[in-house]
């Protein structure tokens, strides 16, 4: 018995779908609807038909005739693009996707030129722990109980007698312990403090310096210092040493330099002044060198702590501090 044109759509529909490739589509193509196809050939055998069945077999065989037509060319359209990748898997057509590069992150870069030219003055790099206690942090730098760097809302606390360290000078006294002078390090690190504006962050950078040996005076921290500068920036940057005070050191310096942002005339980072300070700085406290039981009658040294963020602001001319942590790749990738 001759199969209905529904029964030949039905095998048409199940081989399409069982095929994996656009050969056997193609064969497909060929087997219904080819010269000899099935579909053809039911069209050719209408005429065999009694007359009143053939306008509904003709208008069947038709719509099954572009149906399978349509959907045969579907299919292997979507087969010769897909073959047009090795197994499948890749285009090989395609342009080829750039591979991105990762960058240092600017706050390194900078720790990383400051340290170079202090290694290069005859410095070596120390570090210190960032959970520091309560004694390194404050006591063995001669900072009182009621000092108000001691407070809440200055220190993060861990427990009473645990801190986030405020500052790298803990590692004046943790190296001090160890060696005995002359002592010239550096100690770069993260510290932490309850502190957040345009030119201050909760966790900031530091670089510690300290120099111990007979006859240290503060004209070598001043000769140190610029020359840091001459270095870090150029001969005409220009630097100033501000009176202040440090319970660890005496005398005791803020060491400001002229805003290269607005070249000392007055802007938003320098809080209109010309100046932005980047380091506190001293001679060290003989209670700091008997703490560590170093004899005060033969030695004197000097010491500092300098903001790496601050220097890298006026470095790169970057207004904002907070930048350095928000993480955008627009501004990290610059450096
Ligand atoms: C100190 O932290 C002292 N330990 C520095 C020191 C070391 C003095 C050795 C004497 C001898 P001060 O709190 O001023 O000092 O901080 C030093 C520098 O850190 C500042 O000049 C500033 O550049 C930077 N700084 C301070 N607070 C922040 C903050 N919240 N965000 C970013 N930078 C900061």
């Amino acid at each position: 018995m001759e199969k209905t044109i529904e029964q030949i759509e039905e095998e048409a529909l199940k081989e399409l779908e069982a095929s994996t490739n656009a050969e056997s589509i193609r064969a497909l193509s060929i087997k219904y609807l080819g010269r000899k196809g099935l579909v053809t050939r039911f069209l050719r055998n209408i005429s065999n038909l009694q007359q009143e069945k053939r306008p509904e077999a003709g208008r069947k065989a038709n719509e099954t005739k572009n149906h399978l037509e349509a959907l045969f060319r579907q299919s292997l359209k979507q087969f010769e693009t897909v073959s047009h990748q090795p197994n499948g898997q890749v285009d090989v057509s395609l342009p080829g996707r750039s591979v991105r590069y990762g960058s240092i992150h600017p706050i390194t870069l900078i720790t990383q030129q400051i340290c170079n030219i202090f290694i290069r003055l005859g410095f070596d790099i120390v570090e210190g722990p960032e959970v520091e206690t309560d004694y390194y942090n404050f006591e063995a730098l001669n900072i009182p109980k009621n000092h108000p760097a001691r407070d809440m809302q200055d220190t993060f606390y861990i427990s009473e007698n645990v801190v986030l360290r405020t500052h790298t000078s803990p590692t004046q006294p943790r190296i001090m312990e160890k060696q005995r002078p002359p002592v010239r390090i550096i100690a770069p690190g993260k510290v932490y403090r309850c502190d957040s504006d345009l030119t201050h962050t909760p966790m900031f950078h530091q670089i510690e310096g300290l120099l111990v040996d007979r006859n240290v005076s503060f004209g070598d921290l001043k000769g140190v210092l610029t020359a840091f500068v001459h270095q870090m920036f150029d001969e005409e940057t220009s630097l100033r040493f501000r009176p202040s005070f440090f319970p660890f050191t005496e005398p005791s310096a803020e060491v400001d330099i002229r805003c290269v942002m607005c070249k000392g005339d007055g802007c938003r980072v320098c809080s209109k002044t010309g100046w932005l300070e980047v380091l506190g700085a001293g001679m060290v406290h003989p209670a700091v060198f008997e703490n560590v039981e170093y004899d005060t009658t033969h030695y004197t040294g000097f010491a500092f702590g300098m903001g790496v963020e601050r220097i890298a602001m006026l470095k790169y001319g970057i207004d904002d501090i907070r930048k350095f942590f928000e993480n955008d790749l627009r501004f990290l990738g610059q450096f």
